[in-house]
C-alpha cells in the first residue's frame, strides 16, 4: 500500500507519549507525520490536546498502567510505528528542583523500552533537560541504555541543545537522544549539524496590540495583562526598558528580601527586544518568578506572548484557568523545535529502511 504524501513527513507514523497540551503533536502534523495516538494522565492539558487535535486518539492515563499492545490495534494495517516521541516529565531531573534524586517520576524515561520492545519504532526520540545527564541522574541514562539494547535498540549519546539555536524564541537548554535499530542511525543524529536563523522576542510578540496593566485585547481572550497592584508597576516603571532588571530599582522600591541578596535577580526584569526570552517555565506570566516582564509596557507577559515565545501557533487553543494555561506551556516542548528535528529525524528513518536492524536479545 502505498504511503499518504505530505510535506516532509511523508504520512509517517509517530506516537506521542507525555504528550502534555500537544505541542509535539503539533510539530509533527505540521510536517507531515501522522500521529495515531498521544498519551498523558493530566486531565487538563488532555482537554486542550483534544481542542487542538480532535482527530487523533488520545489515551488519558497513567503511562504505567498502559499496556503497549493496546497501541498496535490503533496501528493502519501493513503500517508500522516510524517514530516514538517519549517527552518524560523533567521536574525530577531540572535545577530548578531542590529534591533532586528523591522524585517517583525521575523512573518514567524507563517507559520507553517497555512501548519499544511491542510497537517495534523505527526510530524513538527522547526529549529532557540536560540535567538528565548529571552525575546523580546518569544511572538513569544507563539503565535506559542497557534496556533498550535488550530490546534491540541502539541509544545514541545525549545531545545538549539549545531551542534558541533551532529558531525558537527563547533560551531553552534540553538534552535529546534517538534510539535506533542500526547504528547508522545513531551516527546520523550524533554528527548532524543542528542550527537555524535564530528568532526575537520582537519577531515573536513585537506586533500584538499593546496593552495596560489588567487590560485584555478584545479580539483574544489569552492576550490578558494580570492586574498589577500599585506598588508592582511603581517598580515595573522603575526597571529601564528593553532588558533592565529589578537592580536598577531606587532604594524605596527595592523589596525588602532582595536589599543585601542577590539570587533570583531575575525577577521584575524585562525581556529584552532583539534577543532571545529566558527559559518560560510554568510561572511564566508571574514577574515575581523570573524574567517574565514586558520589554517596554508595564506589565507581565500574556499567556498569549508565552504561548508564542513557545512557538505555540497563533491559532492554538487552550484549556484551563490562567495558572492552568501557564503550567501547560510552560512545560511544553517548543513546536518549532521539534520541527527543525524532523529532516533530521525523516534522514534516520530513511537510513533505518535500508541498513541490516539489531535484533531484540533472547531472554
Ligand atoms: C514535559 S511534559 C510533556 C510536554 C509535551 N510533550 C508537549 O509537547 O508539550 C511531561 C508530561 O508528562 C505527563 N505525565 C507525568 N506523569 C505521567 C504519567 N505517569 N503517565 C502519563 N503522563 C504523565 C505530564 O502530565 C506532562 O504533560
Amino acid at each position: 500500500m502505498p504511503r499518504p504524501s505530505g510535506m516532509f513527513g511523508e504520512g509517517r507514523i509517530a506516537l506521542d507519549l507525555f504528550c502534555g497540551s500537544g505541542a509535539v503533536t503539533a510539530a509533527l502534523r505540521r510536517r507531515g507525520f501522522r500521529v495515531l495516538a498521544g498519551l498523558d494522565n493530566d486531565p487538563i492539558a488532555c482537554r486542550t490536546y483534544r481542542l487542538n487535535h480532535p482527530k487523533v486518539d488520545l489515551i488519558e492515563n497513567d503511562i504505567r498502567a498502559i499496556d503497549p499492545a493496546t497501541l498496535v490495534n490503533l496501528l493502519p494495517e501493513a503500517f508500522g510505528v516510524d517514530l516514538l516521541v517519549i517527552c518524560a516529565p523533567c521536574q525530577p531531573f531540572s535545577s530548578q528542583n531542590h529534591k533532586l534524586g528523591a522524585d517517583s517520576r525521575a523512573e518514567l524515561v524507563l517507559q520507553a523500552p517497555r512501548f519499544a520492545e511491542v510497537l517495534r519504532p523505527k526510530c524513538i526520540f527522547i526529549e529532557n533537560v540536560p540535567g538528565l545527564t548529571s552525575p546523580s541522574n546518569i544511572h538513569i541514562v544507563e539503565e535506559l541504555t542497557v534496556r533498550l539494547a535488550n530490546a534491540g535498540y541502539s541509544l545514541s549519546k545525549p545531545r545538549r541543545i539549545d531551542a534558541a539555536d533551532l529558531g525558537v524564541p527563547q533560551r531553552r537548554l534540553r538534552c535529546v537522544m534517538v534510539a535506533c535499530r542500526n547504528e547508522r542511525g545513531v551516527q546520523i543524529f550524533e554528527k548532524a549539524r543542528l542550527r537555524r536563523r535564530r528568532k526575537t522576542v520582537r519577531d515573536a510578540i513585537g506586533n500584538l496590540p499593546e496593552l495596560a496593566s489588567g487590560e485584555c485585547d478584545p479580539k483574544d481572550p489569552l492576550h490578558r495583562a494580570r492586574a498589577h497592584k500599585e506598588i508592582a508597576l511603581e517598580r515595573l516603571r522603575a526597571v529601564p526598558k528593553d532588558g533592565g532588571s529589578r537592580m536598577a530599582l531606587p532604594p524605596h522600591l527595592k523589596l525588602k528580601c532582595h536589599r543585601d541578596d542577590h539570587s533570583y535577580s531575575d525577577v521584575y526584569g524585562r525581556m529584552r527586544w532583539d534577543s532571545v526570552a529566558p527559559t518560560l517555565t510554568t510561572g511564566c506570566d508571574d514577574i515575581t518568578r523570573g524574567r517574565f516582564a514586558h520589554p517596554e509596557q508595564d506589565r507581565a507577559i500574556t499567556l498569549r506572548e508565552a504561548a508564542l515565545l513557545q512557538t505555540f501557533p497563533k491559532s492554538y487553543r487552550f484549556s484551563g484557568n490562567r495558572s492552568e494555561v501557564a503550567r501547560q506551556i510552560g512545560n511544553a516542548v517548543p513546536v518549532t523545535m521539534v520541527e527543525a528535528l524532523v529532516p533530521l529525524l525523516m534522514r534516520i528513518l530513511r537510513c533505518s529502511e535500508s541498513t541490516p536492524r539489531r535484533q531484540p536479545k533472547d531472554n
